[in-house]
């Protein structure tokens, strides 16, 4: 797998995101040779920086990231050779006109080609300014070289400015050459939810609603806001996490065998499971969906404050740092079994995990109750996939015991790459299989629109709205997420 030559334009490049994660993945992948020997990198921003000082600053994010890969001797020297800097603002012609130019003074070495894979790091508002900046300036057009426009998450802050961004969007660009990152499909371990499902004979005649009970797809995180109240205030829970990430997860769980491993083939399937959601009537949201804040607590040992004390935050904010939400899917593979989704910030520990949890063998005719057995893919950390059963425990008695066969990602030997180097490798190569397509969104877009117009119809008023905080931080999300997953289940403990 290698790229043809190409130049990677970063627009927001002394962003966050830019600095602790794009450079460090591109770093790593052409210090592993992988980016072939004519590739070069243009950063654009606001700020007025010469290419000089524009270097200076790539290689200190470099030497600060912790996802920096072990520096070579001389590598750094090296790299800093294919890094070049344009300022401008983003609503005029100007820095499109030098970012073409770029591209001009580069054809030479890249064998009179001209390709161009532009990442759009920046905030959501820049979005379509500068997709159509470049559309205006000609810089989508594939005569000379293949063009290519990466864009980051949030894909709009609801269903209708999705609609309306995805359209400003296709102004410019073919919905081919657009590649939407969702970090969480670049995960080796989700990649290998696909693998373990459709690669083995064993998993898929269970994988149904004559087996499985219920499925639970967990995002919990330890950390609180990290300084990101700003954007966090804006966007909460549901559209940080639940509308991409889990989404994805869980259309990788549910839907169908695809035809093939592509592109295509694949992201159908995801629709088209997307699409069998039972939609989430308004009036209904309190019933299968729960939402919390988190108080003040501690998370291992260490006093921690609660959401409306972190900076930037207000008073009597109503955004929610959690949500669980019950998903059921119309058709015949998954009829009446539900699928429980949860993830918040400020939770005892960082772990993502799915798990499909079977149903009880149909007669116990051992002592004890009848335990279900659960076959989990952890996502992160401890990379791995356990199988739960019950066993004969050793001794006189006929005892069943619960046991775990456990398969951990140590096992390989290898280091798990970053996803980001992965899916920038894959946008470059021109493989779209792990970015969320334009009908994928929208439609995830549409389970999420209930819960979201539900809530904010009345942001103070709604009458069954929880009292916010109704969690402490480092416990495992309000009360309410008990009763949503019912009597006789419970959320896993991990
Ligand atoms: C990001 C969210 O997309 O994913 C963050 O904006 C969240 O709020 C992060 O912390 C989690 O990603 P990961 O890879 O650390 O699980």
């Amino acid at each position: 797998r290698a790229p043809e030559p190409a130049t990677l334009v970063i627009f927001g490049v002394t962003g966050d995101l830019s600095r602790r994660k794009l450079l460090p993945a591109v770093f790593g992948l052409w210090q592993d040779g992988l980016l072939g020997s004519a590739f070069n990198i243009v950063g654009v921003g606001r700020q007025e920086m010469t290419d000089e000082e524009f270097k200076d600053y790539a290689i200190a994010a470099l030497q600060e990231s912790k996802e920096t890969d072990t520096i070579q001797p001389g590598s750094l020297e090296k790299f800093r050779e294919l890094l070049y800097y344009e300022f401008g603002e983003f609503g005029g012609d100007e820095v499109y006109n030098l970012v073409g130019k770029e591209l001009d003074r580069a054809e030479a070495a890249h064998g009179g080609r001209k390709n161009a894979l532009f990442y759009l790091s920046t905030p959501p508002s820049l979005f379509e300014p500068i997709s159509n900046g470049l559309g205006r300036l000609g810089l989508c057009d594939q005569s000379e070289g293949w063009r290519r426009l990466v864009i980051e998450k949030p894909f709009g802050r609801d269903l209708a400015s999705a609609r309306e961004l995805n359209a400003a969007i296709h102004e410019s660009w073919d919905e081919s050459q657009v590649y939407r990152i969702d970090h969480y499909l670049g995960k080796e371990t989700v990649q290998n939810l696909m693998a373990i499902r459709f690669g083995n004979a064993i998993f898929e005649p269970l994988w149904n609603r004559g087996y499985v009970d219920h499925v639970q797809i967990t995002a919990s995180e330890d950390l609180g806001l990290e300084g990101r109240a700003g954007y966090y205030e804006e966007a909460g829970i549901v559209r940080d996490m639940l509308q991409n990430h889990l989404m994805q997860l869980f259309a990788l769980t549910a839907m169908e065998a695809p035809a093939a491993f592509d592109a295509d083939a694949i992201r159908d399937e995801k629709t088209k499971v997307l699409r069998a959601v039972k939609p989430i009537p308004r009036d209904r949201v309190d019933s299968v969906a729960v939402r919390g804040q988190y108080g003040a607590g501690s998370e291992d040992g260490q006093k921690v404050p609660g959401y409306r004390q972190e900076p930037g935050v207000k008073d009597e904010s109503r955004t929610a740092t959690y949500v669980a939400v019950k998903l059921e899917i119309d058709n015949w593979r998954w009829q009446g079994v539900p699928f429980f989704l949860r993830t918040g910030k400020r939770l005892p520990k960082k772990v993502t995990e799915i798990a499909v949890v079977f149903k009880r063998a149909p007669l116990g005719i051992f002592p004890g109750g009848l335990e279900r057995n659960v076959l989990a893919f952890r996502i992160q950390p401890d990379e791995g996939v356990s199988l739960k059963f019950s066993s004969k425990s050793p001794g006189q008695e006929m005892e069943l015991r619960e046991v775990v066969m456990d398969f951990r990602y140590d096992a390989f030997g290898a280091q798990l790459e970053s996803p980001y180097s992965r899916l920038l490798l894959d946008a470059l190569i021109g493989d779209a299989t792990l970015f969320p397509r334009e009908d994928e969104v929208d439609h995830a877009w549409q389970i999420v629109s209930g819960i979201l117009e539900a809530w904010n119809t009345a942001p103070d008023g709604d009458g069954d709205a929880p009292d916010f905080p109704n969690y402490a931080a480092g416990t495992w999300g309000p009360e309410e997420a008990d009763e949503l997953i019912g009597v006789d289940r419970r959320w896993r403990r991990l």
